[in-house]
């Protein structure tokens, strides 16, 4: 069945998520965006865009891929385009409750993807407390095309998922540009350093991934006694490494609260 989505906001994740669902043949995809650079290259790869949302044409799911901090402003638009219909709403907006979507449509379900979706690398975290079944699968599909997917029953674990999964590729980002630094002080070349550093992050995570044994079983096996990598490890835990790690997520956390009001 070819189902019809409309995304409300065609940025970095917006723009992400409608180039994928267009490469499958399951969905017909439209997108409402406010900048003109962003419509036009939606009108290169061929999905159909639009300014406003009363231009767009209706649609069996509504992903709303807009700024938290722009939603607010939106409501009164949305439910006035939605009259008295009751579509699947899908948002992927961080911090945004399942209550203020109700106020759209009572079908709705928050999602929290991240960035490598450009890629269709997206771990997606989806929670839609009482949602039927058949909503549930259509979500679901939604987001398999960009990654994997897990769900959540507990709307107040997504301030977690967001601190972990949400914002982690930033972190993951944070590390590699460390890591590049310090490579091109001890001399190498910044090109090299780049390719060292993201296949080094790409082939321990890909064999975290495979393994059966934990991370912490996968580092002692790099770490042997007297040796670099115990060295390093003494550094990062003298400086607090796990700590930091952590002060950071929590910080993430109480921002999502911040942002949902709770
Ligand atoms: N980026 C991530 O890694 C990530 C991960 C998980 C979840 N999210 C969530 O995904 C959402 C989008 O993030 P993003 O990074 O993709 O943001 P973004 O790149 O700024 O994209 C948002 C887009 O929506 C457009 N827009 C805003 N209001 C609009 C309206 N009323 N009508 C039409 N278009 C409108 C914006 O245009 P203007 O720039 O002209 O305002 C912008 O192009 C956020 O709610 C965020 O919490 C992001």
């Amino acid at each position: 069945m070819n189902h019809s989505i409309l995304i409300i906001g065609g940025g970095n994740m917006g723009g992400a998520i409608a180039r994928a669902l267009h490469s499958t043949p399951d969905f017909s995809v439209n997108v409402v965006e406010a900048d003109e650079a962003r419509r036009n290259a939606f009108s290169v790869h061929g999905i159909p865009n639009f300014t406003r949302l009363s231009d767009a044409p209706k649609a069996d799911a509504y992903l709303l891929a807009i700024k938290p901090q722009q939603f607010a402003n939106y409501t009164s638009e949305m439910k006035s385009a939605l009259g008295d219909t009751t579509p699947l709403v899908i948002s992927i907006m961080a911090g945004i409750p399942l209550a203020a979507l109700h106020a759209i449509s009572p079908r709705a379900v928050r999602v929290m993807p991240n960035l490598p979706a450009m890629i269709h690398e997206s771990m997606s975290v989806l929670c839609a407390p009482a949602f039927d079944a058949a909503s549930r699968s259509v979500a679901e599909k939604i987001f398999t095309t960009i990654g994997a997917v897990a769900w959540v029953e507990a709307e107040e674990q997504l301030h977690a998922v967001t601190a972990i999964s949400g914002s982690g590729p930033a972190y993951v980002f944070a590390f590699m540009e460390a890591l590049i630094a310090a490579a091109t002080e001890q001399g190498l070349s910044p090109e090299l350093a780049r390719a060292l550093v993201t296949q080094t992050l790409r082939g321990a995570s890909l064999l975290a991934d495979q393994s059966n044994e934990s991370p912490a079983t996968l580092r002692a096996q790099v770490t042997s006694k007297g040796g670099t990598t115990e060295a390093a490890l003494l550094a990062l835990t003298e400086g607090k490494f796990d700590s930091i790690i952590k002060a950071a997520t929590l910080a993430a956390a109480k921002r999502s609260r911040d942002l949902s009001g709770s």
